[in-house]
């Protein structure tokens, strides 16, 4: 199993591989235990991780940023590529200390890795105590009962229906400006590298009701932008609950009154105007031109799409299992751009995948170079254990192949964002602002609408303004320019 190296280009809000501890602001009386939370992964496990800090503090629990305060810690893990779970053992040893010091702290581990490993993990980390899986947050009060009476705490049962539709999650990963909303969990896709599917069970919709309601209180708080969140979010199809392949026989009314994610785009659009709108993540075959239109006809959706691809190779793709072709995928980019010309469109992109060779590489940077896009994630591929492809191919692309390959395809991005970059300089756009730059507190970070992060002159701009922003200059991954008033669009 190779280590790969795997490589971010610029998207500030997707956390995919990086740690954030969380911080619990409100203090209450009521708290009468202290709880540790780190996320790893994609967003979908840090907005988890905001409905298990609602969990915890229902039961008395105070989120803390401080390890070594907490009675609880609690890791949620990701299991994508070999990479992320040995960061994540490694992460459990660096805790040895904690618990040696003190053997009351309980040591819980959530996610993807969870429920891969399961009962295994008490087994393989003497340190963990609890096991929980992605669908069995809502256990977590009984199982931590059940730790301290040593008794083993181990839940990676999956459902059938979205589990936390009634939970409102506290947003402790937040910027109090933008919110990630789940709307869809798990995926039947099967992409044969990908243990999704295995981690987070069969794709089910989220009630529209309830996703609502989630919005209204974010909008009251005084949110701006909210990122609808799935592992596919254009295949979102409420037919009243339940898995997707048991709507094979809806009646024709149940038909006809479904909801599908055209039609939940265009209800929050008109729900909620002056709420920035984005989504998360659309895969080719399930993107409609129903989808296209909405995003044109509404302001306030953001046009950004993240649309992976994986491979330029219709070898390649088949053997991933992913269901277009290379000439279907660049027919759905044309729509895009035929629909919104300025629409940013960013990508996922597996390099060595088993039997790839020179020409079917050749194919994705030839793909790259066609769509030319605003940025992207690049991976070597990694062998996951159970999926179709650690069954049925040898990874057998050398370590060294993959990495030249990667490197290849960064540069090319780089060349491409920076393109893309240079593209937005004289123009005036709008930016919403979002927290103070990292270089400069002097200056405010913000984001366009096809997700370019912009920064400028604070001015007498604050974080949550929608501002007007003259381009002046970028570099390959910020642009740079001045604030020149409030903006009337968003
Ligand atoms: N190896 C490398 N990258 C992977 N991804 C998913 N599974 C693997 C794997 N086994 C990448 C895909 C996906 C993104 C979330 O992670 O590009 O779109
Ligand atoms: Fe994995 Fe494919 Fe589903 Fe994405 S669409 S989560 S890559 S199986």
């Amino acid at each position: 199993m190779n280590n790969s190296k795997e490589i971010l280009l610029k998207n500030p809000y997707k956390h995919n591989g990086t740690i954030t501890s969380t911080v619990l602001k409100k203090t209450s009386s009521k708290f009468t235990k202290k709880a540790y939370i780190e996320s790893y992964g994609c967003q979908m496990n840090f907005s988890d991780s905001e409905v298990v800090a609602s969990i915890l503090s229902s039961n008395d629990y105070e989120i803390t940023s401080k390890p070594e305060d907490a009675s609880l810690i609690l890791i949620n893990t990701c299991s994508i590529r070999d990479k992320a779970e040995q960061r994540i053992r490694k992460r459990l040893n660096d805790f040895n200390h904690l618990k040696k010091n003190n053997s009351k702290i309980k040591i819980g581990v959530l996610g993807c890795m969870a429920e891969r490993v399961k009962h295994k993990f008490l087994e393989e980390e003497k340190i963990v105590d609890i096991v929980v899986g992605p669908d069995s947050y809502k256990d977590l009060p009984n199982l931590i009962e059940k730790a301290k009476n040593n008794i083993e705490a181990v839940n990676v049962i999956l459902s059938k229906n979205e589990t936390y539709g009634n939970i409102s999650p506290i947003r402790i990963n937040s910027n109090n400006i933008s919110a990630f909303v789940s709307i869809t969990r798990g995926c039947d896709n099967m992409c044969t590298f990908c243990v999704v599917p295995f981690t987070r069970g069969r794709e089910r919709s989220r009630d529209p009701n309830s996703i609502i309601n989630e919005i209204y209180s974010l909008e009251k708080k005084g949110f701006k932008e909210l990122t609808l969140l799935g592992q596919n979010v254009d295949s979102y199809l409420w037919y009243g609950g339940g898995l997707k392949k048991d709507f094979s026989n809806a009646s024709d009314l149940q038909k006809k009154t479904s909801i599908s994610f055209d039609k939940l785009l265009k209800l929050i659009a008109e729900t909620f105007p002056k709420m920035r709108i984005r989504f998360s993540t659309s895969n080719p075959q399930d993107m409609t031109t129903e989808v296209i239109k909405i995003m044109m006809l509404y302001e306030n959706i953001c046009k950004h799409i993240h649309l992976p691809f994986q491979s330029g190779s219709n070898r390649i793709l088949k053997k991933m299992n992913r269901l277009y072709t290379r000439e279907e995928y660049i027919a759905l980019i044309k729509k895009i751009r035929k629909l919104i010309p300025d629409c940013g469109i960013s990508h996922d992109i597996i390099t060595g995948f088993p039997s790839e060779n020179e020409k079917d590489h050749e194919d994705t940077l030839s793909l790259m170079e066609y769509v030319k896009y605003d940025f992207g994630y690049m991976f070597a591929y990694s062998e996951r254990p159970g999926t179709l492809a650690s069954r049925k191919y040898e990874d057998n692309v050398s370590l060294t192949i993959k990495k030249r390959r990667l490197t290849e395809i960064i540069n090319l991005q780089q060349k491409h964002s920076h393109i893309r970059m240079k593209s937005f300089i004289g123009k005036t756009i709008c930016v919403l602002v979002e927290k103070n730059s990292k270089k400069s507190d002097l200056k405010w970070s913000g984001r366009t609408t096809q997700n370019t992060v912009v920064v400028f002159e604070k001015k007498n701009f604050k974080i949550g303004d929608f501002v007007d922003v003259k381009i002046k200059d970028c570099t390959s991954g910020t642009l740079l320019g001045d604030a020149i008033s409030y903006s009337k669009s968003i």
